[in-house]
């Protein structure tokens, strides 16, 4: 299993079918992402409304509202926020919020902005607060306070900025403060991929990698990759060498299903951590309700990894339930692991 950093920054185990990504992923997606926003697939709500932003912004000749792009890990807001810039024919800025420790440098990245420059600040809820502040007035205003000297002596020294775009992106738009939000123009809302927008995402990709992909091969791909092109895409690069080393090369429905066994990644796109918590809720449990200490116990995972890593798409597809008396099994829990539901009035909520 590979490290890398979780959404709050801490480390966590991740398999085949996390959402996040570590910096070695990132380098092999860059290949992989849409140019313009023609070839960035799905999300046709938010292409359409963007398109027009954009559009509109292009015919006035001026730099377009600030927008903010909000969605769960690795559905496409950074190649959003590049697609903007590059559909400006502007230049982009990349920063973010962990990245600044200071208003001073946030205060530094502003002030050297150049007219229609095109700022994105990745995971803007966890920007430090005075450096917030600080976005709030340039944002609105076009502005920034240049603090000279220390102490009882400093003073502000107003700096007018040029006109540019903020693009901020964040996997938690509910933490984000109200005045931040409301300094964007424009909110596009990232949600899940269909089946059918993941098999365009991987014909798309398998054309950029050369790599032969037959059909059956992307739909069976796709209904594992939890309606995330990122998740997709890394699927693909694994049945791609599951093909070159033990097949013939072509990526069909078999190579597809016997990569994806070798890496325990089944039908649903569960791994191996969410069927043993599953496993464990139906038949050492009968279906819960259960602790999340106990639940965790028996998988041998912390309690941390079973609620951040494994529930939330477990439960995301209906096979747990939260509780307030812990975790249940649903039906469709037991009928993924071939067993036979305890009978309605059952044990379940007794
Ligand atoms: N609509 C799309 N069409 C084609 N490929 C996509 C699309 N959306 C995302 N991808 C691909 O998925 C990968 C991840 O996308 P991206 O890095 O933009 O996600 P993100 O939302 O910024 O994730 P994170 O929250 O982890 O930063 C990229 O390789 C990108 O090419
Ligand atoms: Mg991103």
């Amino acid at each position: 299993m590979a490290e890398q950093a979780g959404e709050d920054g801490t480390d966590v185990d991740v398999s085949l079918v996390r959402p996040g990504a570590d910096d070695l992923e990132r380098a092999a997606e860059a290949a992989l992402r849409p140019r313009r926003l023609e070839e960035f697939v799905g999300q046709r709500v938010v292409r359409d409304q963007l398109s027009l932003v954009l559009e509109a912004a292009l015919g006035r000749g001026r730099a377009p509202d600030h927008v903010l792009l909000s969605g769960p890990p690795g559905l496409g807001k950074t190649t959003l926020a590049m697609i903007i810039a590059a559909e400006l024919g502007a230049s982009l800025r990349v920063t973010s919020g962990p990245a600044i420790q200071h208003a001073g440098d946030l205060a530094a990245v502003l002030s050297s902005l150049e007219e229609g420059e095109v700022l994105f600040l990745d995971e803007i809820h966890r920007l430090a607060r005075p450096a917030e502040e600080l976005l709030y007035v340039a944002m609105e205003d076009f502005r920034v306070d240049v603090v000279v000297g220390k102490g009882a002596g400093a003073s502000a020294i107003p700096l007018s900025l040029p006109p540019f775009t903020v693009v901020g992106a964040t996997t938690r738009a509910g933490l984000l403060p109200a005045p931040l939000r409301d300094r964007f123009g424009f909110t596009g809302h990232l949600d899940f991929y269909s089946d059918d927008e993941l098999e365009r995402v991987l014909v798309r990709s398998a054309g950029l990698l050369g790599a032969p992909l037959e059909a059956a091969a992307a739909a069976e791909i796709a209904s594992r990759s939890r309606g995330t092109p990122r998740i997709a895409n890394r699927l693909l690069r694994r049945v791609r060498d599951w093909a070159q080393v033990r097949g013939d090369g072509r990526m069909s429905l078999d190579a597809a299903r016997a990569a994806l066994e070798v890496y325990e990644v089944d039908a649903r796109g569960l791994d191996r951590l969410d069927r043993s918590v599953l496993d464990a809720l139906c038949r050492r449990f009968g279906g819960g309700p259960v602790g999340l200490t106990t639940l965790a116990v028996a998988v041998g995972e912390e309690p941390e990894t079973v609620e951040t890593v494994a529930e939330p798409f477990l439960v995301r597809e209906g096979l747990v339930g939260r509780t307030p008396r812990g975790r249940v099994a649903l039906p469709a829990a037991w009928e993924h692991l071939g067993l036979v539901p305890p009978s309605a009035g059952g044990t379940l909520f007794a």
